[in-house]
């Protein structure tokens, strides 16, 4: 087979951009072309201001827009233009109908597929880079092969992406391992080895794992389902350590300096969040029971319900610290987006706490140094009618600071770890808060014990801190 010249990329989101942004970096030889229907994120990828945050993102893509690196909103003539099509569409869960909270919408995948089997009049391969439940490559090639014209075949294969928000450029340029599945045929075993050769371009030959098409799919679901089940097992260790006197953190490194265990994602947290734990978790415990396997299912559900606990936990802990109550108090809430380094705020635990403080009355004054005010007002009244909306801009002050959040505060709550909240002025916020002035800790960042110097009282996930134990 030829190598692959030009490549269209269909969803110009937070998988599609950086990924393609960086085969056109590593690939010069390679036309790229990120499509989406959505005019103003294409607007936004083609100015100053791209539409999403990654570190050292804005300078892979201006070193090769317009050279080898485009984007249009102009998804057909692409699509017809080139040899090796990612489908990067959005996967979001259900919201009705079968398997609704659980099941992946694939309706956005199934629109791009069959655009490009009604356009497409050269044979191509069709990448599928989404995340997506096992065995949907399966239902892509069965839309491609009843909708394509004669003498046009397409070649599926499994590529999924690993890369994690916030540090989505370095994980591209060095991934641990680039998976790529496709059908043992011949002809999908020659597709298989030229999108290889597209990633040889900067990947070394031996992190390029080839797979059947199943396992490729399932592999991502598993990896994101193991990753987050280490979360929800240290976060369900947090609540025994708060109740004992052990400490989270000094028992993550004990266990992690177990070379069988390791030491990474081991870090105890308010629970987490972003676009793929939540949703792959649930796809496949909706997987597990369509294949009538219960006891599976029941198995990684629990890796769900450990972060919801996690969650509902951390605001017992406030309400009961605050004397019960936090009816008319003010919250300052310093962080939204689900991790620091993005400011993408998908399935955050920012929405629950702050949704839940909302529910008991609560004021709430939220500063994040990345999210856009109108994305915390649009997160936090979804679903959304508009009394909720009201009311939303009644009970929460968006501020553009954390010692404006801070400001006559009774608690200050750490949801997201950005760096710079490690070096705030905390005796100026301690000055300007209610007293007790209370700090609760969700993400293990904060050096506690000189905060309480300081004055303040202080609670961290996973340490029986307010005592003055840990
Ligand atoms: C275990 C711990 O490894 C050790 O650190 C602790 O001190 C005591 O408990 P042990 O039970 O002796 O040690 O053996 P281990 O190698 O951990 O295996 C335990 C069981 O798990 C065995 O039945 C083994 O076959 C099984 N196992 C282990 C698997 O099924 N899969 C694996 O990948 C590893
Ligand atoms: C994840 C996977 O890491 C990535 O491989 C996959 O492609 C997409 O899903 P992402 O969701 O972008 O990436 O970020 P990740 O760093 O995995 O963090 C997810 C959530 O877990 C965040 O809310 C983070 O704060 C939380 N987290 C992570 C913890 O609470 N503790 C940890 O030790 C690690
Ligand atoms: P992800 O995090 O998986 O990248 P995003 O929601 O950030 O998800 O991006 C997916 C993008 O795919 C969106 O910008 C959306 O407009 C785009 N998209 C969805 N369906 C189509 C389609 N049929 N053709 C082109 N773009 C599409």
């Amino acid at each position: 087979m030829a190598p692959v010249k030009n490549i269209c990329c269909i969803g110009a989101g937070y998988v599609g951009g950086p990924t393609c942004a960086v085969i056109a970096y590593k690939c010069h030889d390679i036309k790229v072309t990120i499509c989406d229907i959505n005019a103003n994120r294409i607007d936004a990828w083609m100015s100053d201001k791209l539409p999403i945050y990654e570190p050292g993102l804005d300078e892979i893509v201006f070193s090769r827009r317009g050279k080898n690196l485009f984007f249009s909103t102009n998804v057909d003539k692409h699509i017809q233009e080139a040899d090796l099509i990612f489908v990067s569409v959005n996967t979001p869960t259900k919201k009705q109908g079968l398997g609704a909270g659980m099941a992946a919408d694939l309706a956005y995948v199934e629109a791009a597929t069959r655009r490009i089997a009604q356009v497409s009049t050269s044979s191509k391969i069709v990448v599928e880079k989404s995340t997506v439940p096992c065995r949907t490559a399966e239902s892509m090639r069965a839309i491609l092969e009843a909708n394509c014209t004669p003498h046009v075949s397409f070649d599926i294969l499994s590529n999924p992406e690993f890369l994690a928000e916030g540090t989505a450029v370095a994980d591209l340029l060095n991934p641990d391992r680039v998976l790529i599945g496709s059908l043992q045929t011949e002809s999908g075993k020659i597709a298989q080895a030229a999108l290889a050769d597209v990633y040889a371009h900067w990947i070394p030959r031996e992190n390029i794992i080839t797979t059947n098409l199943w396992s490729s799919e399932l592999s991502k679901l598993a990896a994101n389902a193991l990753l987050a089940q280490r979360i929800s097992s240290i976060n369900a260790l947090s609540a025994v350590c708060e109740a004992t006197g052990a400490d989270v953190d000094e028992v993550a490194y004990a266990c992690g300096r177990d070379s069988r265990i390791g030491s990474k994602f081991l870090k105890a947290s308010v629970g987490f969040g972003g676009s793929c734990f939540q949703k792959d978790i649930l796809n496949l415990v909706y997987l597990s029971t369509q294949l009538n396997l219960p006891e599976v299912a029941d198995y990684w559900m629990q890796v769900y319900t450990m972060n919801e606990y996690q969650k509902n936990r951390f605001v017992r802990t406030i309400i009961n610290t605050l004397f019960n109550t936090i009816t008319g108090k003010k919250i300052a809430v310093l962080g939204f987006a689900f991790k620091k380094d993005t400011g993408d705020t998908r399935e955050s635990a920012a929405i629950t706490l702050i949704k839940s403080f909302l529910q008991e009355n609560a004021r709430v004054a939220i500063y994040d140094p990345k999210v856009e005010k109108e994305q915390i007002y649009l997160d936090l009244s979804e679903p959304g009618v508009l009394d909720n909306r009201q009311q939303v801009e009644r009970g929460v002050h968006i501020c553009a600071s954390a010692y404006e959040a801070a400001k006559d505060a009774d608690a200050l709550v750490i949801v997201t770890e950005w760096d710079e909240f490690r070096h705030l002025d905390y005796s100026r916020i301690y000055k300007d808060m209610h007293k007790p002035a209370f700090v609760f800790d969700g993400r293990l960042m904060l050096d506690a014990p000189a905060l309480r110097n300081m004055g303040f009282k202080v609670h961290v996930i996973g340490k029986n801190s307010l005592e003055g134990r840990a």
